[in-house]
């Protein structure tokens, strides 16, 4: 696991003795490579510690040959102290897996943390997630299924339960039974045989929770949380407290999780999740302010993608490959034919230029969910949502993924949205039909009506897996790179040319 990019990092300049706290945030809709450079960065770290969400996060690692996803454990060195913080929402089951699960590949962390203030996902979030999202038909979000939006809703509504409370059987009963009489209603108005099917899942013990008359089987539920909180009873201690002291003295590297356009509070609300994984959440979650991080690194693909639902203006084929890729009978393997020009049952033939493209760049991008396996929505890169991302303190970013557009013709760019909705006011800004903007305005209303305006740069059409240094980078990769610094003054730190952790450049 030891390169030399804690040399690289040095001497790159992107990291000076000053430097103690560095956050590292998604500044797109999530899966931009987080883990990869957290991985990368944990070199540097004494310290990796994750702020938000929970098991609906997927960060790939690659150890030499082998790939590694962690869903909850930061991607931290193993040997390093990884903290999972007071921010995000723990499924104990799913931890537990996930300890069991790095054993096995003999990756042993050293020292790892839980918050025992962070909330508790509960079995009965995972149906409730389960059941929401059938029951909203046409406008569900598209989840990830884990049960987090309920886990963080209790919280909010005072009925949630923590970590803390796995290892107190009594009140962790009492707690659990409250929780369920505040949901019995809303259970009761579903079919009792759909909620069992949920409850069949391995991800809920295989039908251990489920009751023939009362539904679920509470006393089963309390037994086995309280057996994960003996599993994870080394783990579980006050992390805010552990990170506040060690603030400005310990080099700490903080994992965000999701990304900007994710935010509960910043991002395309409802189609979001339901933390605030913003740079400022993500911060929060681990018990700092934001103003305490020294650098703050915005992660973005060279392209966009994005999971489940929600508008996402520059997609390839629009709101055709939204409902493709929230088909659950789409799957790398169909597409892999497809490309191939194999699929007899498919009319790819009638489809859109700009779709298959976008499959396209799936596949080399292997753009297929690290949590899920659901394809994601690929679309060009967007200025307007750098531009607004800007507005995080973040100036510094790591562009990831550019080896997958290496034989792309020409590089498309959204530089602005041209708005085709109704008239609308948005706080004092009246806007109508045919207005330009060079920022996304973060409101669901509006951007959902948003067109791209797009410029096309030519392409490098060079692999650029070899490059080590940004003087091995062909000409037209460094104009688009310039390009997406003028327009936006963010400045292009490191940039990453491959999924392994020797394919980065520091610039
Ligand atoms: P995260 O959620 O932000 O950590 O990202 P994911 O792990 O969900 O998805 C990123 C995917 O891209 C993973 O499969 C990585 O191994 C891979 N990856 C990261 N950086 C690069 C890169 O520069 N090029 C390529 N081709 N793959 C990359
Ligand atoms: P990482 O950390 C991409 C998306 C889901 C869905 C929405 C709400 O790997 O980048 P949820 O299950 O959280 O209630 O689902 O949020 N989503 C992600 N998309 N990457 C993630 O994490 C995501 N975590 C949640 O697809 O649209
Ligand atoms: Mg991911």
């Amino acid at each position: 696991m030891e390169t030399n990019t804690n040399l690289d990092l040095l001497q790159s300049g992107l990291i000076n003795d000053e430097i103690k706290t560095v956050a590292i945030n998604c500044l797109q809709w999530g899966d931009t490579g987080k883990g990869k450079i957290i991985d990368m960065l944990s070199d540097w770290a004494d310290i990796v510690a994750r702020g938000t969400g929970g098991d609906n996060a997927g960060h790939t690692v690659w150890y030499g040959n082998n790939k590694y996803v962690s869903h909850l454990i930061p991607c931290g060195n193993p040997a390093k102290t990884n903290v999972m913080g007071s921010g995000m929402v723990i499924n104990p089951k799913s931890l537990f897996d996930e300890i069991e699960a790095a054993k096995m590949n003999n990756i042993v962390h050293k020292d790892l943390m839980l918050a025992l203030n962070a909330a508790l996902i509960l079995p009965f979030h995972l149906v409730q997630d389960n059941l929401s999202e059938i029951s909203a038909g046409k406008q569900k979000i598209g989840t990830t299924g884990r049960g987090i939006a309920w886990a963080y809703a209790d919280q909010v509504n005072r009925s949630g339960l923590f970590v803390n409370h796995l290892l107190n059987k009594d009140f962790l009963a009492k707690k659990l039974r409250d929780n369920y009489e505040t949901k019995k209603s809303f259970f009761a108005s579903f079919d009792p045989q759909l909620i069992r099917a949920i409850l069949d899942s391995m991800r809920l013990e295989g039908g251990l929770y489920w009751d023939e008359k009362n539904l679920f089987n509470l006393d089963a539920i309390i037994e086995k949380y309280y057996l994960y909180g003996q599993e994870l009873k080394d783990l579980i201690c006050d992390t805010d407290k552990f990170i506040k002291q060690n603030v400005g003295f310990k080099k700490i590297a903080i994992e965000g999780a999701q990304g900007l356009g994710l935010s509960n509070k910043y991002g395309t609300y409802p189609y979001v999740t339901s933390s605030d994984c913003s740079p400022y959440g993500s911060a929060e979650g681990i018990g700092l302010n934001y103003s305490q991080v020294d650098l703050s690194l915005g992660v973005i693909k060279a392209y966009v993608t994005r999971v489940g639902h929600g508008p996402f203006p520059t997609e390839m084929g629009g709101d055709f490959s939204e409902n493709w890729c929230n088909n659950l009978s789409i799957n790398r393997a169909k597409e892999m034919l497809i490309l191939k020009g194999d699929d007899p049952s498919e009319q790819y033939h009638s489809f859109d230029q700009d779709f298959l493209f976008g499959m396209k760049l799936r596949m080399i991008g292997d753009e297929y969910g690290a949590t899920t396996g659901r394809p994601r929505r690929v679309g060009w890169l967007d200025l307007p949502l750098l531009r607004y991302a800007m507005n995080f303190g973040v100036k510094d970013l790591v562009m990831t993924k550019l080896d997958v557009l290496n034989d792309c013709d020409f590089i498309r760019i959204c530089n602005a949205y041209h708005y085709s909705g109704c008239s609308y006011n948005y706080g004092n800004r009246s806007l109508g039909y045919g207005d330009i903007f060079r920022e996304t305005i973060m409101n669901y209303d509006v951007i959902k009506d948003c067109k791209p305006v797009y410029i096309d740069l030519p392409g490098w059409k060079t692999d650029i897996s070899e490059c080590r240094k940004s003087s091995d980078l062909p000409q037209n990769l460094l104009n688009f790179l310039g390009f997406v610094s003028r327009q936006t003054g963010a400045r292009i730190r490191v940039i990453s040319t491959g999924f392994r952790r020797e394919n980065v450049i520091f610039a």
